[in-house]
C-alpha cells in the first residue's frame, strides 16, 4: 500500500516538473521584447547562407579558374590588411601558374630578412619560397589602424570559423558530409553588410554586419563593391562573385589538399567494401566443414 502511494507521489512529482518546464520553455516567447532585451543574443544573429561549391561532396575538386580570380580578390583587395603567413606563393603553381607568373606575382611583395652582417633587418622583394606577408609591422600596429581589432592571418580562416549549426542538423551534416561551414560564413559576412536596425548601438568604427560570429557589428568596413576588381575571363564582376570566389580560394589556402583527401576516403570505403566481402566468404568457407548443433548439410 504504501509502495502504490510512493509511486504514485513520484508520478505525480515527475509530472509536475514536466509541467513546469513546459512553461519555463513557454516563458521566453511569452514574455516578448521585455524578456529579449535582458538575454544576451546568440551570434550570428543570422545563420550563414548555404551555396553550391564545387569542392562539396565526397568527390569535390576546386575550380581552378575560380581559385584564381580568389587570388586576384584577394591580392588587390584584402591583402591590403590581412596577411597569409602559411600560405608560400611557390603552392599557387597548384592554381595552374607557371613558375615564372609565381615568380613574377611574388616579386610584388616585400618581405622583411636579416639581420645583414651589420646586425640590421632589411626588406627585400619576395621570391616564391617567401609567404604572403602581413601589410603591418606587428599585431599592435594591425590593431591601432583598424579601430582596435588586428585583421585576422587568413592561412586557416575559412577552416577556422564555423558557425554550429545545432541539433538536428548537425547529423544530417555527417550524411551529406558538409565541410563548407568556413566559406559559407566568409560568403555570408562580405555580403551581409546592412544599415543597422533602429534601436542596436553601433560602437564607434563599427559596421553592422548580422552574420558576424562574434557580435553585431565588426571592424572591417565592407570591403568589396561591384566592380572593384577586373575579371578578364568574363565572369561578372558583382559583390555576390567576388565573395563566392574569394571564399572559395581562401578554402583552397587553408587545405589545399582537399581533393586528396576525398580521394582517399573515397578509396577507403571502396577498399572496405571490398574487404569485408572476402571476410565473410572466408568466415564461410572456413566454418563450411565444421560441425553445426542445427547445420543442415
Ligand atoms: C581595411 C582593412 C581590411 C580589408 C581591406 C579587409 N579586411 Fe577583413 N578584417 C579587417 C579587420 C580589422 C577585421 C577584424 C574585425 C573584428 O574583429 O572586429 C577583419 C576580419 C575579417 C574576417 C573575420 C571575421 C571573423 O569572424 O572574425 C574575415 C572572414 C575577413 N575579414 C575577410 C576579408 C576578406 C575576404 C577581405 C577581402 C575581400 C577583407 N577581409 C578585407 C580588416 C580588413
Amino acid at each position: 500500500m504504501n509502495k502504490l502511494v510512493s509511486s504514485l507521489l513520484s508520478l505525480a512529482f515527475v509530472a509536475g516538473l514536466g509541467g513546469a518546464v513546459a512553461a519555463q520553455e513557454a516563458k521566453p516567447g511569452e514574455a516578448g521584447a521585455a524578456h529579449a532585451e535582458a538575454e544576451t543574443p546568440h551570434y550570428p544573429l543570422k545563420h550563414p547562407k548555404l551555396e553550391e561549391w564545387s569542392f562539396a561532396g565526397p568527390f569535390g575538386h576546386y575550380d581552378k579558374a575560380q581559385l584564381q580570380r580568389g587570388l586576384k580578390v584577394y591580392s588587390e583587395v584584402c591583402s591590403a590588411c590581412h596577411s597569409m603567413r602559411l600560405v608560400p606563393f611557390r603552392t599557387l603553381e597548384e592554381l595552374g601558374y607557371s613558375e615564372a607568373q609565381v615568380k613574377a606575382f611574388a616579386a610584388n611583395y616585400k618581405v622583411q630578412d636579416g639581420p645583414n652582417d651589420e646586425g640590421e633587418m632589411f626588406e627585400r622583394t619576395a621570391v616564391a619560397s617567401d609567404y604572403f606577408p602581413s601589410p603591418y609591422p606587428n599585431a599592435q600596429a594591425a590593431a591601432a589602424a583598424n579601430n582596435g581589432a588586428a585583421p585576422p592571418d587568413m592561412s586557416l580562416l575559412a577552416k577556422a570559423r564555423g558557425v554550429t549549426r545545432g541539433f538536428p542538423q548537425f547529423v544530417f551534416d555527417m550524411f551529406t558530409q558538409y565541410q563548407e561551414g568556413g566559406p559559407d560564413y566568409i560568403h555570408s559576412l562580405l555580403t551581409g553588410y546592412e544599415t543597422a536596425p533602429a534601436g542596436v548601438q553601433v560602437p564607434p568604427g563599427g559596421h553592422y554586419n548580422p552574420y558576424f560570429i562574434a557580435a553585431s557589428s565588426l571592424a572591417m568596413p565592407p570591403p568589396l563593391s561591384n566592380d572593384q576588381v577586373t575579371y578578364d575571363d568574363g565572369t561578372p564582376q558583382t559583390l555576390d562573385q567576388y565573395s563566392k570566389d574569394v571564399s572559395a580560394f581562401l578554402m583552397w589556402a587553408a587545405e589545399p589538399h582537399l581533393e586528396a583527401r576525398k580521394r582517399t576516403g573515397f578509396m577507403v570505403i571502396v577498399f572496405l567494401l571490398i574487404f569485408t566481402g572476402l571476410i565473410y566468404l572466408t568466415k564461410k568457407s572456413v566454418y563450411a566443414s565444421k560441425e553445426h548443433d542445427n547445420a543442415a548439410h
